[in-house]
């Protein structure tokens, strides 16, 4: 490892310092890689928006920039590459392919009503359509928001009642190793809970379980698009302010109501093209991989929008890490389409390694032009790292964000020259982020100290200006914490060299298999047990998931149902009311909640405990002895 002072004089220091001096500046050249109707003459506006908006005035289209303009150069390259191991089907869509369809499916929403401005709520599997269906509204200027396909009917509704969509598009089902999903019920449930109603559900058919469409707001997919070729329809691409939401996505926030996190245009395509050279090191024509979903942040960014605006080749696969077949899966997809990238979480490193420690499965497969893992959405432990390391023999880079910011905060900027990686650290801020760590009083802390990370206003490009509808939140939830700058939620320290240790959040937030949840909204659902008095959601340490909720209960008296029964009973609410990606399998009725005298719930001593990390009772506990029950509790359940 070369030594850290060389860190003053690297490409990354020289460019991150050519961004301090002169932001703007350095955001116009970024621009350049974007094709817009109306080319951005004011790059910011510090008297706009919550803390200043990108690219005012400007037009674009964001479907234009990620497909349109690649056909003429790359028209038969695959833009997409389908490979799906839960149904053995393989699939190359090319950049002209693509725009062929996404403009059909442009004018089929425009049929149904939709235009520019509207919502459209996308709850689709791993499947090309479902990246069909959020670029035909980018293409129309309608602001698409993905729901994770796992989701329960009642999150949904949450979000059908927030973003008030004209029109919802979803597939016929999804497919989990040993069984299908099938959406529609949960689709049909979802509305008939909503208070806003669509006018129009467009549903693709799949053949390994098809849909009943038989409400009156039904259309099928295939028959709508086929008939908009027939006719020779395509809907061209509408220009729409660089300010305009692309996308509102759905995040946990710290209760049950997930917060609509807002994603503009032009700041995002100018971030995200900047990224894939720059910190992913990726060139236009190459194959690039993000093992996640659609449904979240890293599928939006890194499946969809950045791979497509460099003009790459994006994989999407419909299949896990491991058990699909085996835990060589990643390994045949790196080998048979070329993937130079792959991006994924720390949690499907761990499957693997758990499968097959030897990695004997390697063994089988060409990896010689892979170059480069990149890993996200949780902390990344050294172990998995190191082993990754060890097994590849190419760099591991760890790299922190969150789907507010949509895109690395910190990481390790491959494309510019890849700095030494510490283990346990995502190494260093990207231009664009100012990132401190400050104690409760706002200052500033020392090297090595622990503290709240934040992010100096104002936030750079593609972050997002607000929240959908919810300007109060947004400000009550992000800035109003630490004045003059975003709080990220998340604490960590920030050591000698500048390189930045993400440890953990602040809040209620649990990341669990790399998916983000409320274990308020848990202990939303668990409240509405008839037999719960009260109840406390923890985040509890797992050596394959990172972290899995662990809900405490106190049951009110006079319950003679056997307390397996209710345990069980919470279980399948929290599957039924979330859903399964929860991962709520441990409900531990206890006799009585420990609590501060002011009557706070102790659940960081109650994480503790079952982390089976050293505690000590806080000195304002109201009855230490309730601590002790819990342990018991835990003991019996053999958590601990
Ligand atoms: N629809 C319905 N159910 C789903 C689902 C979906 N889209 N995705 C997952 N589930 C279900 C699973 O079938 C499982 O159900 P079960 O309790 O009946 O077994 C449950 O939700 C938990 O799923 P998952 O988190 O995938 O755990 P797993 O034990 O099946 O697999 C891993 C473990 C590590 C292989 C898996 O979590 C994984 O691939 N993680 C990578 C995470 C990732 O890509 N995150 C995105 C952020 S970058
Ligand atoms: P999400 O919005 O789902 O991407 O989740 C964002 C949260 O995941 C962050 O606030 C962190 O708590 C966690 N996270 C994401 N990436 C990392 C990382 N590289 N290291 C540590 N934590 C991470």
């Amino acid at each position: 490892m070369e030594p850290m002072s060389g860190i003053a004089q690297s490409a990354y220091a020289k460019l991150y310092e050519s961004w301090q001096e002169d932001p703007e500046a350095f955001w116009a050249r970024a621009a350049q890689a974007i094709d817009w109707y109306q080319p951005p003459d004011h790059v910011f506006d510090a008297k706009a928006g919550a803390y200043g908006r990108w690219f005012e005035g400007a037009t674009c289209n964001t479907c234009h920039n990620a497909v349109d303009r690649h056909v003429a150069m790359r028209g038969d390259q695959p833009a997409l590459i389908y490979d799906s191991p839960m149904t053995g089907s393989k699939r190359a869509i090319s950049y002209r392919e693509l725009r062929d369809e996404v403009a059909a499916l442009a004018a089929v929403l425009q049929d149904l009503g939709v235009g520019k401005g509207d919502r459209v709520i996308i709850y689709m599997p791993m499947i090309p359509e479902a990246v069909m269906a959020m670029l035909a509204c980018a293409r129309i200027g309608a602001i698409h928001s993905v729901v994770f396909g796992g989701f329960a009917a009642k999150e949904l509704a949450t979000r059908i009642n927030d973003a008030h969509p004209k029109a919802i598009l979803a597939a016929s089902c999804g497919l989990e190793p040993g069984r299908i999903i099938s959406y529609k019920p949960l689709l049909d449930g979802a509305i008939e809970l909503a208070t806003s109603k669509p006018e129009a559900c467009l549903v693709f058919q799949r053949p390994e379980g098809e849909a009943s469409l038989d409400k009156p707001w039904d259309h099928e997919w295939q028959a709508a698009v086929a008939g908009a070729k027939a006719a020779g329809r395509a809907a061209d691409c509408v220009p729409v302010a660089a300010t305009d939401p692309l996308y509102v996505l759905y995040t946990s926030g710290t209760t049950g109501k997930p917060k609509g996190v807002v994603r503009d245009n032009g700041g995002h395509m100018v971030a995200l093209a900047w990224t894939m050279e720059n910190h992913y090191g990726i060139k236009p024509g190459e194959v690039f991989w993000a093992a996640s979903d659609v449904g979240w942040v890293v599928g939006h960014s890194y499946i969809v929008y950045a791979p497509l605006l460099h003009g790459c080749t994006s994989i999407i696969y419909e299949g896990k890490p491991v058990g699909t077949p085996d835990a060589g899966a990643f390994w045949r997809v790196i080998a048979e389409h070329g993937v130079v990238s792959l991006f994924t979480a720390p949690t499907a490193f761990r499957a693997i390694k758990k499968e097959d420690p030897q990695a004997k499965l390697l063994a089988d497969y060409d990896l010689s032009h892979f170059r480069t893992l990149f890993l996200a959405g949780e902390r990344a432990d050294p172990d998995t790292v190191q082993w990754a390391e060890r097994i590849l023999g190419v760099p591991v880079i760890d790299h922190w964000w969150q789907t507010e910011t949509g895109w690395p905060i910190v990481g390790n900027p491959v494309g510019i020259g890849m700095l030494p990686v510490k283990h346990g650290s995502p190494s260093v801020p990207m231009p664009g982020y100012d990132v401190r760590v400050l104690d409760e009083d706002g200052k500033e802390v020392g090297p090595n100290e622990m503290g709240a990370v934040v992010i100096r206003l104002p936030l750079p490009p593609g972050a997002l200006p607000t929240l959908w509808h919810a300007p109060e939140r947004f400000h009550e939830s992000y800035l109003a914490a630490y004045p003059g700058y975003y709080s990220s939620s998340d604490a960590g320290f920030k050591d000698e060299d500048g390189y930045i240790f993400i440890m953990g959040r602040t809040d209620d937030i649990i990341n669990v298999a790399g998916h983000r949840l409320s274990t308020g909204g848990m202990e939303e659902v668990l409240a509405g047990h008839p037999a719960v008095a009260e109840c406390a959601v923890i985040g509890v340490k797992d050596a394959l998931k990172g972290e899995v909720p662990c809900g405490f209960v106190v049951l009110k008296s006079g319950i003679i149902e056997p307390v397996e029964t209710i345990e069980k009973e919470l279980v399948g609410l929290v599957r039924e009311k979330i859903g399964p990606v929860a991962a709520f399998k441990l409900a531990v009725t206890v006799p009585r909640l420990p609590k501060t005298r002011s009557g706070k719930i102790l659940r960081a001593t109650m994480k503790k405990i079952a982390d089976r990390d050293e505690w000590t009772p806080p000195a304002t506990i109201d009855d230490p002895a309730i601590l002790d029950e819990i342990g018991e509790a835990l003991k019996n359940k053999g958590v601990i």
